[in-house]
């Protein structure tokens, strides 16, 4: 009997996958160019972190020219990411990497933008995490790492739709982000070499790093 490996965040990629393309499409072209903008970053290279399908680095590839490298610990998220990539003609300034944000199999500093939506939660070293993501950042590379919907419009649309579908689907990491939120403060206190600064808005709960 074939055991399916399960990754914490990233268990089911085929139904993930639908629900992306079904209900969450709209909020990744608005996340995309919230991170644009914030961080001025439409060059080089950006690392997609726990990327899952890789709609929010095919979305800032769209609105750059930035070389997206997508990372994900699920080899089948990863391989859905790449035949998005190939469908949109993205493939040429695309990279695949299977593993885990705790040990980046990436050189140090060589990111310009390393972003991450969703995952966060799931990390099981958030302290580590972030030391990776600093060190893989270049001098003045910006990271933007966190959670949500990109509007209160697109917030209430999918929270209401989503509850439709399963009263349960926020139970697996709805703990975690409390948890996560509650060390988040002491983490980037001890990070170096980066100034670091929390939005909590209507975009959603991010950390906007500038190393
Ligand atoms: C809820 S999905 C979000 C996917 C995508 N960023 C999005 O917004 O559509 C969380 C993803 O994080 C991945 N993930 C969770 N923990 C990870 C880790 N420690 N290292 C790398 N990827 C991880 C999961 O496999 C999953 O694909």
């Amino acid at each position: 009997m074939e055991v399916k490996k399960r990754y914490p965040g990233g268990g089911d990629p085929q139904g993930y996958d639908r629900i992306v393309r079904e209900v969450f499409a709209p909020i990744y072209p608005v996340i995309a160019g919230q991170i644009v903008a914030r961080t001025g970053k439409k060059e080089g290279h950006c690392l997609d972190v726990g990327c899952g399908t890789g709609a929010l680095g095919r979305a800032i590839a769209g609105m750059s020219s930035l070389h997206i490298t997508f990372l994900d610990h699920s080899p089948e998220m990863i391989a859905r990411s790449r035949d998005y990539a190939e469908k949109e003609a993205l493939i040429g300034r695309s990279d695949f990497l299977v593993g885990d944000i705790s040990r980046l199999a990436l050189d140090d500093a060589t990111m310009d933008l390393v972003v991450s939506r969703g995952s966060v939660p799931f990390w099981n070293d958030w302290e580590r995490a972030y030391r990776e993501i600093v060190r893989v950042l270049k001098e003045g590379g910006h990271a933007y790492i966190g959670g949500g919907f990109g509007s209160v419009a697109l917030r209430d649309e999918i929270v209401q739709t989503m509850n439709k579908r399963n009263k349960e689907w926020r139970r697996p990491f709805q703990d975690k982000v409390r948890l996560y939120q509650e060390a988040l403060p002491a983490i980037l206190e001890a990070l170096p070499a980066a100034q670091s600064k929390m939005i909590d808005d209507e975009s959603g709960f991010w950390v906007h790093i500038i190393k």
